[in-house]
């Protein structure tokens, strides 16, 4: 996928002009803090939302023409927005944030590029740090489209972030874009600190040797 070609001929029937209302209900209802990264912010909506409400916020976008529109859309945030790969910090960004918004940067990427994510937030978010994602739940697509956005499933959210991140709230919104009703997961994850994170890396591998394995990928109601 040739982001920046995307952007350049206007196709980006992603972008909806404004932000994500689950996100926008959700910091409203629970407020958030500290330096916060919006990964994949194409045209920057995210990044204003969070800047709204008070958070010290950076979007990231691989596509420079992304950036070039945010930066013209809000220009009073102009200096918040970045090119560059998630998948590749710069040493500025690497452990730099409190927070990650999670807005359709994930399901736009295809499934062997999901290890790469997880590892682009793990670079990016502090132990103890917050990852609120509006995650698109998106199992059918028309036959013969293959995405984006690809295929992606609450088990498969729940098991990308199975290991070090803990689940701090986890519900299907009660608002959306127009057509996205019903198809979205508002997941929020803490990244465990350190210390927890590898005495429940010792706990797992102790419960997989004694035949226990596998308790922590239950799933979830749906
Ligand atoms: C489906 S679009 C979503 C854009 C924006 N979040 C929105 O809701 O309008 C996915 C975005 O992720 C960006 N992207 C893809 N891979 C990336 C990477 N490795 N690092 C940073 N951004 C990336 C693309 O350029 C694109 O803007």
């Amino acid at each position: 996928m040739n982001w920046d070609e995307s952007y350049q001929k206007g196709e980006v029937f992603w972008d909806k002009g404004a932000p994500s209302p689950p996100l926008r209900r959700y910091l409203e209802r629970h407020p958030a803090h500290g330096r916060t990264l919006v990964p994949g912010c194409g045209r920057g909506h995210e990044v204003a939302l969070a800047a709204e409400h008070g958070l010290d916020a950076t979007g990231l976008d691989i596509a420079p023409t992304a950036i070039a529109e945010a930066r013209e859309l809000y220009p009073k945030l102009a200096g918040r927005f970045i090119v560059g790969d998630l998948f590749n910090p710069a040493a500025e960004l690497r452990g730099a944030f409190d927070v990650v918004l999670e807005h359709t940067c994930m399901s736009g990427l295809p499934p062997a590029l999901r290890a790469d994510y997880r590892r682009g937030i793990d670079l990016t978010l502090r132990p103890g740090g917050l990852l609120i994602g509006v995650w698109f739940i998106n199992p059918d697509l028309e036959p013969g489209y293959e995405g984006p956005p690809f295929p992606f499933s609450v088990a498969d959210l729940t098991a990308l972030f199975a290991d070090g991140y803990e689940i701090v709230a986890d519900y299907v919104p009660d608002v959306a874009f127009k057509g996205r009703e019903g198809r979205e997961r508002l997941r929020v994850l803490r990244r465990v600190p350190v210390s927890i994170g590898l005495i429940s890396q010792w706990a797992k591998a102790a419960m997989a040797r004694v035949g226990l394995g596998g308790l922590d990928t239950a799933p979830l109601p749906a």
